[in-house]
């Protein structure tokens, strides 16, 4: 059978300045989205990309000196770039300056003089227009400033082509009663009707004074006004009026869109003037514009030209991709405002993540393997009712998680399984696996428990995977589970399909535990150099137009500290910054047993307690040490190494130690008394 199709795009970002948090924002809540559909069992079209067209790249590009094209040509990458640092699975691109979109574009203005002539009409135009959110702020001369930065508007007068934007009033305020979620959240909508009501004017949609734009077809003096050209991208981008055949096919499957994802400043663009297009060209209309709140910084909408901008970059280094998705979806309602502060960031990131759900996996998987010698038990048919409330807790997370994922509620999504994480966390509290282990009556039960645990983590993982996915990857492998886990349907969850007998496979922590002060100055730092301010050499980012210009294409993913890192590699080929080093955890651990690997000579097997856990580690250290001489002794390891097999033993870490000339290890030791489990720094 054939899978229903479902459509999602992002807005197209400005191709003038590097991303921050906030642009994130937009593309990780569609990234979820795009996977949670998936996963139910649609086939997806995912759309984003660069607006690459309008004054304030003309503009930036002349103060750098090089052209529009140069400019965009490098920033858009910075946008891919960043989007594959954040998992961030889009199906399909578009840029603006493309051939492709080009033809779309001057394809739609024509159908439309075809279909409605009497929809756009030449005169001329005297207003306010703001360069920095390409807006017409005013169709008056006098001076006005900007709604949305609050900048003064810039004067224009010129003949342009004007839509009849004021002949839609009636068929917009038609569609929004026939179609009563248009626009969600609601009081958006009644945002958007009132402003409807109060009447329209018609809006010029072609610029004399610009050249960076796309020529208006039979009229080329003027180009295309940037909205009319960037709303267009929805259609270009899944091959509109594209000139392959499979690409026009592409088009008639998905369009119209399902949703077109916006933030709420960008509204009126998307809920009046892009249905009212579309109208005149006779195209269907998108079945839902879905506006969010901003991301502010210090109760203020984050800009560049402000300086309060977070950038994902330095979290991603610092707590890995997933905490930020994690963050962006859990802190926030979504449709409100919400407050970005890498303190809640990094409580979030210790609570939820390291002493919730990554804590958890620890312990479930610890416990198997101890006591079940790595073997999932099977479940008996005993349960009593602490199970059956566990299973009926993570049926209902199934459900509800289901229900507020429809509606976009993210924050209720994940508070919905987290209840589930502290549920099992506490069932295994009171049932104590431990002292059920010790007596010779409780093995029956303790399979039992620790069977109803990992079936509730299988649970957690399916459900969370399109929040965190490289974490619940990680946690699907470690469960032994050989199903690919983005083809489990949400929705179709039932208990008990965790097998019993499966091998888990235990590895490194999926979320390790941080030092918030540490943390933050890490990712501080790595922010001051993205600012160009560490480095001596502007980045340009808090500059708005042009900041990412200074920024080397591909800075953001390939140096991971921007600007500031980019620049100083010259004489930096032989040596590592601050935060590569960070990378590696280094570990005081006490060796608890130590014995020969059968059939070779060089290797010890060493059981090493470091702190959370008693690691296995295999260390080439047999010719300098005898295995009863290093119980009890610390030693340092590299706690976060992937695991691998030595001689067919795995190996969870690296004990350090000096070579000598003469090749014989020398294993580091303390001159002062050391905590287990100490990090080193
Ligand atoms: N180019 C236009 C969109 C054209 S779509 C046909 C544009 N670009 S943008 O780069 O300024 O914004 C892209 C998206 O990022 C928008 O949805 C915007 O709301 C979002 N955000 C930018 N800063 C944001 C926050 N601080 N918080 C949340 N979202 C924000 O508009």
């Amino acid at each position: 059978m054939d899978k229903p199709k479902y459509y999602l795009t992002t807005p197209i970002y400005y191709a003038n300045s590097r991303p921050h948090v906030g642009s994130a924002y937009t593309t990780i809540v569609c990234d979820v989205i795009a996977r949670y559909k998936r996963m139910c069992g649609y086939d997806v079209a995912y759309l984003t990309g660069t607006d690459e067209h309008g004054v304030n790249i003309e503009r930036a590009a002349e103060k750098l000196g090089i052209t529009p094209q140069e400019l965009v040509d490098r920033n858009q990458q910075i946008f891919r770039d960043l989007w594959k640092l954040l998992g961030i699975e889009y199906t399909d691109f578009i840029r603006t300056t493309s051939r492709e979109h080009a033809r779309a574009v001057q394809a739609l203005v024509r159908r439309t003089l075809e279909r409605t002539p009497q929809a756009i009409e030449k005169r001329k135009y005297e207003g306010r227009y703001c360069i920095y959110d390409n807006l017409y702020v005013s169709d008056s001369p006098e001076p006005a400033n900007c709604p949305i930065c609050g900048r003064p508007a810039e004067l224009i007068s010129e003949e342009n082509y004007f839509f009849k934007l004021s002949n839609y009033q009636e068929r917009l305020l038609d569609l929004y009663h026939k179609q009563p979620d248009f626009v969600q959240p609601d009081f958006r909508f009644n945002e958007v009707k009132s402003f409807v009501e109060a009447g329209l004017k018609d809006v010029s949609i072609s610029r004399k004074s610009i050249k960076w734009g796309i020529p208006w077809p039979g009229d080329p003096e003027h180009v295309f006004y940037v909205w009319y050209d960037a709303l267009t991208s929805y259609m270009s981008g899944i091959g509109y009026e594209n000139e392959d055949f499979a690409r026009q096919a592409r088009f008639e499957r998905f369009w119209p869109a399902d949703v077109h994802m916006i933030g709420k400043e960008i509204i009126r663009f998307h809920a009046v003037y892009w249905p009212a297009f579309l109208m005149a060209a006779e195209l269907p209309l998108p079945e839902r514009i879905h506006a969010h709140g901003w991301l502010l910084f210090e109760q203020e909408k984050m800009s560049k030209s402000k300086g309060n901008v977070a950038y994902p970059e330095p979290i991603v280094k610092v707590l890995g991709n997933d905490a930020l998705r994690y963050y962006l979806l859990r802190e926030t309602v979504f449709g409100q405002d919400g407050n970005f502060s890498r303190d809640s960031l990094i409580t979030r990131y210790n609570a939820d993540l390291a002493n919730g759900l990554g804590n958890l996996s620890s312990r479930i998987l610890a416990m198997i393997e101890r006591y079940f010698g790595g073997v999932i038990p099977a479940a008996s048919d005993n349960v009593t009712g602490a199970e059956t409330s566990i299973r009926l807790i993570a049926e209902a997370a199934v459900t509800k998680s289901a229900d507020f994922m429809e509606v976009f509620d993210f924050s209720w999504v994940l508070d919905s399984i987290w209840f589930l994480v502290a549920s099992v966390d506490r069932y295994l509290g009171e049932k104590q696996p431990w002292k059920l282990a010790e007596s010779p009556h409780g093995r029956v039960e303790l399979g039992d428990v620790l069977y109803t645990a990992a079936e509730a983590l299988r649970i957690i993982t399916v459900l969370s995977h399109p929040v965190i996915p490289d974490a619940s990857q990680r946690i699907w492998t470690q469960l032994g589970q050989s199903s690919e886990l983005c083809e489990q349907n949400p929705r179709q969850i039932v208990w008990g399909a965790l097998r019993g007998g499966a091998k888990i496979v235990r590895a490194e922590a999926v979320f390790p535990r941080v030092d918030k002060k540490e943390a933050m100055e890490r990712i501080e730092a790595m922010e001051q150099e993205i600012r160009g301010e560490g480095s001596g050499k502007a980045a340009g980012a808090a500059s708005g137009a042009g900041a990412a210009a200074t920024v080397p294409a591909g800075g953001a993913a390939s140096t991971g500290s921007g600007a500031g890192a980019a620049t100083a590699m010259p004489d930096g080929a032989a040596k590592i910054g601050i935060e590569d080093f960070a990378k590696v955890e280094l570990r005081v651990g006490q060796v608890k047993s130590a014995e020969k690997v059968a059939g070779a000579d060089k290797l010890l097997k060493l059981m090493v307690d470091i702190g959370e856990e008693v690691r296995q580690i295999v260390a080439g250290i047999a010719i300098a040490y005898q295995p009863e001489e290093l119980v009890g002794r610390k030693v340092v390891i590299v706690a976060n190494l992937a695991p691998r097999k030595l001689r067919g033993v795995e190996s969870n870490g690296m004990i350090v130690a000096a070579s000598t000339a003469e090749g014989k290890p020398v294993l580091c030791t303390f001159a002062e008394e050391v905590p287990v489990g100490a990090k080193l720094k």
